[in-house]
């Protein structure tokens, strides 16, 4: 992991519940070695104190855009350039508005505008509030305009709402700051990815489908997009929301993601497939609702084609990545896979009573290419997408300047 010892990280807090985890960031920051200016708004000042944060960072915390006395020592601007990171924990859905729009109009959103270092936002707010339209247009901007976005996490939020809008922890944001920072891995490279399961019709309103919750296939969208990537995201159907400024093609069945796919399969470089695909469908699909007019029903199931073997065997191949999880014999398995399929890459996750990755927030990756095999540990499936991203980034660089 790149060393951000020296560094000089400004932490914007703005105003939500979420403000107490950023006197954890700060520790951690320090701990790293790294020099840490506090910029707080006045609305996260209602939630802690600058004292608490001054106490951690060792530097008075700056709060006001025109105070004489400071801007006579360190002004907005001197902060601007001093910094070689920002990251704003949380980033409240006022402030994402705000400095989308390009307004000056407090400290940190100046500080942030007159910045050249990169921005990480980790965006904290209730899930009603993160998934109205206005905050997706937003975060829209803020990503094209080169500021990474990371979270927020899906889950209770202190409000008591289920969803995502919960900032990510200190752990994950730092690890953040330390992969994607300033990461153009995959600029210019256009990337494909498959998420969620599949559903196959039974009728109208029954379906053949897994628990695939969508959540590793949305990180690796994400990362790829932050690493630079054109990414189209091709997902079954999931609970999830697009992932902003990556082109989003919705699909139910097994049929329709690989239609979708082939749209892309002359002019992608890499494809990852993530989802989890269902291996048969019924035979019939029923126009009208099947009635219960016996005890038991016999339902012909057939194959649903393969849609990475198939990508993976195309003329114009992209660089393809498959997915695997498998309850025994894991590796030699995943082995396998890749052989038969033809794959470059692909990542195995083990199911078992230790990890168990359908709709979970966490999982356990290890990589497997034709000539070695790497264990990315047990880590949230955020942080492991961007490992898994920079596997991919410096292979297939390998595999295209040779
Ligand atoms: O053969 P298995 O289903 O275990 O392989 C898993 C990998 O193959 C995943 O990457 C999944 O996205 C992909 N797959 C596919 N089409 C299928 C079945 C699996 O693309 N019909």
């Amino acid at each position: 992991m790149p060393s951000l010892a020296d560094k000089k990280i400004v932490v914007g807090i703005t105003g939500g519940i979420a403000a107490y985890k950023s006197a954890e960031l700060v520790r951690r920051l320090m701990d790293h070695g790294a020099g840490v200016q506090v910029v707080m708004t006045d609305a996260a000042k209602a939630f802690i104190t600058p004292l608490t944060l001054q106490a951690l960072s060792g530097r008075p915390v700056r709060d006001t855009l025109l105070d004489s006395s400071a801007e006579s020592g360190m002004g907005h601007i001197e902060i601007a350039r001093w910094a070689d990171h920002l990251v704003v924990a949380p980033a409240s859905a006022d402030f994402i508005a705000r400095l989308a729009s390009g307004m000056a109009s407090d400290l940190l959103a100046t500080v942030c505008l007159a910045t050249s270092a990169p921005i990480i936002l980790a965006p904290a707010m209730n899930q009603g509030m993160w998934r109205k339209s206005a905050t997706q247009r937003n975060i829209a901007t803020l990503m094209a305009d080169g500021i990474t976005i990371v979270g927020p996490a899906s889950g209770e939020q202190a409000c008591g709402d289920v969803g995502p809008g919960r900032m990510l922890e200190p752990s994950e944001i730092i690890s953040h700051l330390t992969r994607t920072g300033n990461n153009h891995s995959l600029d210019g490279a256009s990337v494909t990815i498959t998420a969620g399961p599949t559903w196959e019709a039974l009728d109208p309103v029954r379906a053949l489908s897994n628990h695939s919750s969508g959540k590793m296939g949305y990180a690796v969208a994400i990362a790829a997009a932050a690493a630079g990537a054109a990414v189209t995201l091709i997902s079954g159907p999931t609970a999830l929301n697009p992932p902003p400024g990556i082109q989003y093609r919705p699909v139910q069945s097994a049929e329709e993601m690989l239609a979708a796919v082939e749209q892309d399969i002359d002019t992608c470089n890499v494809f990852i497939g993530v989802a989890a695909v269902a291996d048969y469908r019924p035979l019939r699909s029923e126009t009208s609702k099947i009635k219960k007019h016996s005890d038991s029903v016999t339902l012909e199931l057939v194959r649903t084609p393969d849609i990475l073997a198939r990508v993976a065997q195309h003329t114009k191949r992209p660089f393809t990545v498959g997915f695997a999880a498998e309850t025994d014999r894991a590796i030699p398995n995943a082995r396998e896979k890749l052989h038969n399929k033809g794959l470059d890459l692909i990542a195995v996750n083990q199911v078992d009573e230790t990890n168990n990755p359908f709709g979970s927030e966490e999982n356990h990756l290890i990589l497997i290419s034709k000539t070695d095999e790497i264990d990315l540990g047990r880590d949230s499936k955020t942080v492991l997408a961007e490992k898994l991203i920079s596997e991919i980034a410096h292979r297939y660089h390998d595999e295209y300047s040779a």
